[in-house]
């Protein structure tokens, strides 16, 4: 049985830990978040992701998952160090790596005994070298540890999947026993496992992230043409998706990428070209075409109503993405705020993130029941493609609107179906001009 410790407990840490801990290892989960560690000793979840909670359960019952606050106790015969903290975007969209900083310091001043110390967070090529440096310079007297990156690629929503069968495990160090040390953790995964440096595992994860992100925004940019010429970007997408060499997955249309990884990653791929005198212009362009949809949302949906003055407009959706309560770099906040900012009354249902979303949309009045938030309203604009959404009852719905003006930000209802409904119906890049 090997014992781990992984250092911060979010939606990559708790779900590293959990699954480390069902492949039959010892996990030490800890955080600095006194409350979330509180708040996980009684079996509540800092977070939604379907089946965390019960595979959490399952391995504390089992004796093989704890959380704690102190480093101590976390790192108390640990052989691993996985480094999963927040690496935000800072102003000038570099990676804010403070949070890396504070855990490597703390690790360095704690630890008794040799450790390889794992790098799941994503950071900016080069981090490795620093936290070796920074262990090194913290540590009170020398004792051995190795750096190793390992880059998550799990996705939100779909997350324990995606751990438990990734597509790829990539580990990067200079040391290789270390590496394999890690390779050795990973093989019940039985999923490819690629060594190489630090620096290059680094890039694969920002170069993974960009490229899907270049992915949705080139089919939006699709979307857009599709709408000039008349034709539909959703039947393009699977006529696409058979070869291949291109492949069917991200390329749904709609109000593009948000969510706590591409915005931030796609920003600090560009920072750390443009800093090193590159001149990014497909990122760049990828990040303009991805923010103007949500704009565009916006002025669709003015151009369906007339001014939005005094309208009322509810969102369907307001995470991201379905499957997940995440609310960072959502559209839905940019386009609340768009829509207040125009005079219109703004109301939100979402089946989990309502609680989260508060604080973030202080302009919108939030409903526990889409029927009940329909009620009156001028038009609806369909922001995240919630699986139940697509199972709403449209007709119940459209004697309910005061106006029946439907905006579908994600594509999931069929144009002719709406019509036939009698709702003045708008999408992306599906026929004439979106409708
Ligand atoms: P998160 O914000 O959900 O969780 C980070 C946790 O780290 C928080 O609970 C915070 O309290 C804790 N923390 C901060 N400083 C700490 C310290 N010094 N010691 C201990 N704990 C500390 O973040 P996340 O979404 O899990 O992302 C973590 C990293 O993984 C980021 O670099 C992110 O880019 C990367 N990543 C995220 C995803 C994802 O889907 N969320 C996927 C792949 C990679
Ligand atoms: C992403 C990466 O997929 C994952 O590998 C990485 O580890 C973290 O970042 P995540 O952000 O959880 O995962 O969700 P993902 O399913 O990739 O969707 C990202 C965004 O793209 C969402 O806002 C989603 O709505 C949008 N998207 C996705 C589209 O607009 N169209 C698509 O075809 C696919």
């Amino acid at each position: 049985m090997k014992q781990i410790c992984v250092i911060g407990v979010g939606y990559v840490g708790l779900v590293t830990s959990a699954c480390f801990a069902d492949l039959g290892n010892r996990v030490v989960a800890l955080d600095v978040n006194e409350q979330r560690i509180a708040n996980l000793k009684k079996g509540v979840m800092p977070i939604y992701e379907p089946g965390l909670e019960e595979l959490v359960e399952r391995n504390v019952k089992a004796g093989r998952l704890s959380f704690t606050t102190s480093y101590a106790e976390a790192l108390k015969g640990a052989q691993f160090a996985f480094i999963a903290v927040g690496t935000p975007s800072s102003v000038n969209g570099e990676a804010d790596l403070q949070y890396v900083a504070d855990a490597a310091r703390t690790i360095a001043r704690t630890m008794t005994a040799s450790l390889i110390i794992i790098n799941k967070s994503t950071v900016p090529v080069g981090t490795g070298d620093w936290v070796a440096d920074i262990v090194k310079s913290a540590q009170p007297e020398p004792i051995p540890f190795s750096v190793v990156s390992c880059p998550e690629f799990l996705s939100e929503g779909v997350a324990i999947g995606d751990f438990m069968q990734p597509h790829r495990t990539v580990l990067g160090s200079l040391d290789r026993e270390a590496a394999e040390q890690v390779a050795q953790l990973h093989l019940p995964l039985r999923a490819p496992i690629i060594i190489t440096d630090l620096r290059t595992a680094e890039m694969i994860k920002y170069a993974s992230n960009a490229f899907l992100a270049t992915k949705i925004s080139f089919i939006n940019e699709i979307a857009n043409i599709c709408e000039a010429l008349g034709a539909d970007v959703k039947e393009v997408a699977v006529g696409m998706g058979y070869d291949k060499r291109i492949g069917s997955l991200f390329l749904n249309a709609g109000l593009g990428w948000g969510g706590s990884c591409f915005p931030k990653d796609v920003k600090a791929l560009a920072f750390m070209a443009a800093e090193k005198g590159r001149h990014p212009q497909l990122l760049n362009a990828v990040m303009d075409i991805n923010y103007d949809r949500r704009k565009m949302a916006v002025t669709r949906l003015e151009e369906m109503l007339g001014s939005l003055d005094g309208k009322v407009v509810g969102l369907l959706g307001l995470a991201f993405k379905p499957n997940t309560d995440d609310m960072r770099d959502a559209p839905s906040v940019d386009i609340a705020q768009d829509l207040a900012a125009r005079g219109a009354a703004v109301r939100a249902y979402d089946p989990i993130a309502l609680e989260g979303a508060r604080a973030l949309l202080p302009e919108a009045t939030m409903f526990t029941d889409p029927y009940r938030m329909a009620e009156g309203c001028d038009a609806l604009v369909v922001v995240t493609e919630w699986n139940e959404f697509k199972q709403l009852d449209l007709e119940r719905i459209h004697g309910s609107l005061k106006r029946p003006v439907v905006f579908d930000g994600r594509n999931i209802y069929d144009p002719a179906y709406m019509e036939l409904l009698g709702y003045e119906y708008r999408c992306f890049g599906r026929g004439s001009d979106g409708g």
